[in-house]
């Protein structure tokens, strides 16, 4: 049995900050002249800024000069950042401060791996910022989301194989990248969107020690 390690996905699984980016690409869509709707966002967690941008744009098939791509990209961070500036430690979603514990416990290593570059400030909000072996963020990628590359350099931090690592996540685009770099993927949120995962929870309050257990000794 070799030792495992864990990666941790940010947005929709440690803070419930799904719910800010789709309000904030949301209000972009009608300035813009559209609809955007909680099922076209599925889409959309888990990838990139710039992606989700182009995502978006196709949705409303409109074409943009970069000038104002840049600008909404801005005004549609801006907005984010406003939302993010209010939370604290009461905003680490139920269940995952008992699963972080228990793992800090046992010394299993544990790396975040988002998309987001805003990832080091929203830790830095909920205190969490400190007790990562290994923090990967979209800072340090450059393919977005289903490429594993950033669960891949988090593998690679922690000093854990693929086949030994686990992967929690909300999105289709991270249960997919955690699939193709054949490492175990854990999907957070509705079973039916997530059914590529290996294993499926509606939250982390759905996680008790004999699964982590089991996880962490097979
Ligand atoms: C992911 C989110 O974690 O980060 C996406 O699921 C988001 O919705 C992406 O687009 C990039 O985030 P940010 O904070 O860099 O705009
Ligand atoms: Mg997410």
């Amino acid at each position: 049995m070799s030792r495992k390690g864990i990666i941790f996905d940010l947005d929709g699984v440690i803070v419930d900050t799904a719910g800010f980016h789709y309000l904030a690409w949301k209000h972009l869509a009608n300035d813009l002249g559209f609809d955007f709707t909680e099922k076209q966002n599925e889409a959309f967690k888990g990838v990139s800024r710039v992606k989700s941008l182009e995502l978006l744009l196709e949705i409303g098939k409109k074409t943009a000069t970069q000038e104002e791509k840049d600008q909404w990209l801005k005004s549609k961070n801006d907005e984010y950042l406003s939302y993010i500036d209010n939370m604290s430690h009461d905003d680490i979603l139920p269940g995952v401060a008992k699963v972080l514990d228990y793992l800090k416990e046992n010394k299993v290593p544990i790396a975040l791996g988002s998309a987001s570059k805003n990832a080091v400030p929203i830790l830095k909000r909920v205190k969490l910022h400190k007790i990562f072996d290994a923090t990967v963020d979209g800072n340090d990628v450059s393919k977005a989301k289903p490429n594993p590359e950033v669960f891949v350099i988090g593998a690679k931090e922690l000093g854990i194989d693929a086949a030994d690592t686990i992967v929690f996540e909300d999105s289709i685009a991270g249960i997919q990248a955690a699939n193709i770099a054949g490492m175990i993927s854990v999907g957070i949120g509705d079973a039916k969107v997530l059914q590529e995962a290996d294993y499926n929870f509606n939250d982390f309050t759905e996680i008790d020690i004999q699964f982590l257990d089991k996880l962490l000794n097979s």
